[in-house]
C-alpha cells in the first residue's frame, strides 16, 4: 500500500466504511459489484440509495470489461466468496478505468493477513492510491465482534468522511483504537497472524485431504487463502445440501445466498465453508458430520 497517516481514518469495521462512505454521501452510485459477494452489503447498499449492478465473475475474478460505473466495489486479493483473486491484467485495467474515467475503486481487502501457498498479492490501492478507497478489518484476523477497520483514503475524500463519520467518536471506541495500537506496536499483532495463519493453514489442510479421500468429486476452491473455501457440488444439489447441513447443525451456506439477484450468468453449485469459527476440539466432529452431508457422486 501507498498511504499515511493523514489519509487513514479508523471506523469500525467494513460495514461501516460502506455507510461512511454511501450513506454519508462521500460516494454515488451507480455502483458495480462483484455478482457474488455478501448479501448484508448489498443491503446496506440499498438503504443508502444506492443501485448495484453485477459484473460477472470467473476464474480470473470479476470481468472488467464488463464495467460502466464509474464507481466500483471489489475483493481484488481473494475474490468473496468464490476466493479467486483478480488476475493481473484485470488489476490493471480497472486501475486504469478509474483513472481515465474520474472514477474510484473500493478495495475490500477483508483476509488481506492470510495466505498460505501463494505470494501474498499487493493491494490494488498501492498502484493508484488517489482511486482507491482501500478498507482493511480486524474481523477475519482478530474477531468481528471487535468492530474495528480502517480506510486509507485519496486525500480529496478525507474531509467528507470525517465530515460523515461526525465530531465524537461515535463508533469505535477510542480504547479499543490504543489497545490495538499497543498490540501493533508490541509485535504481538504480528506474532497472533503468525500462529493463526499456521492453524488455519493446518486446518484447511485437514479439510481438503479429507475431502479428496472421502468426497473427491466435490471439488474445493479458494483453498490458497482466508478463512474458508467453496465447495462445488453436482449440479442441483445445493439446496437439498444446505438443509441436511442445518439439520446437522453445520453452519454453511449456499453459493445462491451470495448471489446477486441481477446476476445474469448461471448460477453455481457449492457450499460456503468457513473453517476458522470451530473451537478446537469440535473441529473433527464439524468436518466429519459436512462430509456425512455432501451428496454422493450422482447427486
Ligand atoms: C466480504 C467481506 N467483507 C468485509 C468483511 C468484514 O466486515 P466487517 O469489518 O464489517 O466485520 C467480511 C467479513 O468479515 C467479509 O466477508
Amino acid at each position: 500500500m501507498r498511504t499515511d497517516a493523514a489519509h487513514i481514518v479508523v471506523c469500525s469495521g467494513f460495514a461501516h466504511a460502506l455507510r461512511l462512505l454511501f450513506g454519508g454521501r462521500v460516494l454515488r452510485g451507480p455502483l458495480a459489484v462483484e455478482s457474488y459477494g455478501l448479501a448484508f452489503h448489498r443491503g446496506l447498499l440499498a438503504e443508502a440509495g444506492v443501485r448495484t449492478r453485477p459484473l460477472e465473475v470467473d476464474a480470473d475474478g470479476a470481468q472488467i470489461d464488463d464495467l460502466r460505473e464509474r464507481a466500483v466495489l471489489l475483493t481484488p486479493a481473494h475474490q468473496f466468496p468464490t476466493g479467486v483473486p483478480l488476475h493481473p491484467r484485470r488489476r490493471a485495467a480497472v486501475v486504469e478505468r478509474a483513472g481515465a474515467s474520474g472514477g474510484v475503486i473500493v478495495e475490500d481487502d477483508y483476509d488481506g493477513e492470510f495466505r498460505y501457498d501463494r505470494r501474498p498479492v499487493g493491494a490494488l490501492q498501492g498502484l493508484d492510491p488517489d482511486r482507491v478507497v482501500y478498507v482493511g478489518s480486524v474481523s477475519k484476523s482478530l474477531s468481528p465482534a471487535l468492530r474495528l477497520g480502517w480506510m486509507a483514503l485519496p486525500g480529496r475524500l478525507v474531509d467528507a468522511v470525517l465530515a460523515a463519520k461526525g465530531e465524537r467518536e461515535a463508533w469505535a471506541s477510542a480504547l479499543d483504537q490504543l489497545t490495538l495500537a499497543d498490540f501493533l506496536r508490541s509485535g504481538a499483532y504480528d506474532r497472533h497472524v503468525r500462529r493463526m495463519r499456521q492453524r488455519y493453514r493446518r486446518r484447511r489442510d485437514r479439510c481438503t485431504a479429507a475431502l479428496a479421500e472421502r468426497a473427491p468429486h466435490v471439488r474445493p476452491s479458494g483453498v490458497a487463502a482466508g478463512l474458508h473455501m467453496v465447495l462445488r457440488l453436482p449440479d442441483g444439489t445445493e439446496e437439498a445440501t444446505v438443509r441436511a447441513a442445518e439439520r446437522a447443525r453445520i453452519a454453511v451456506d449456499g453459493l445462491a445466498a451470495f448471489r446477486h439477484p441481477d446476476a445474469a450468468g448461471p448460477p453455481v453449485d457449492g457450499l460456503v465453508v468457513g473453517y476458522a469459527a470451530p473451537a478446537e476440539h469440535a473441529f473433527g466432529p464439524a468436518l466429519r458430520a459436512l462430509l456425512d452431508v455432501l451428496p454422493s457422486r450422482d447427486g
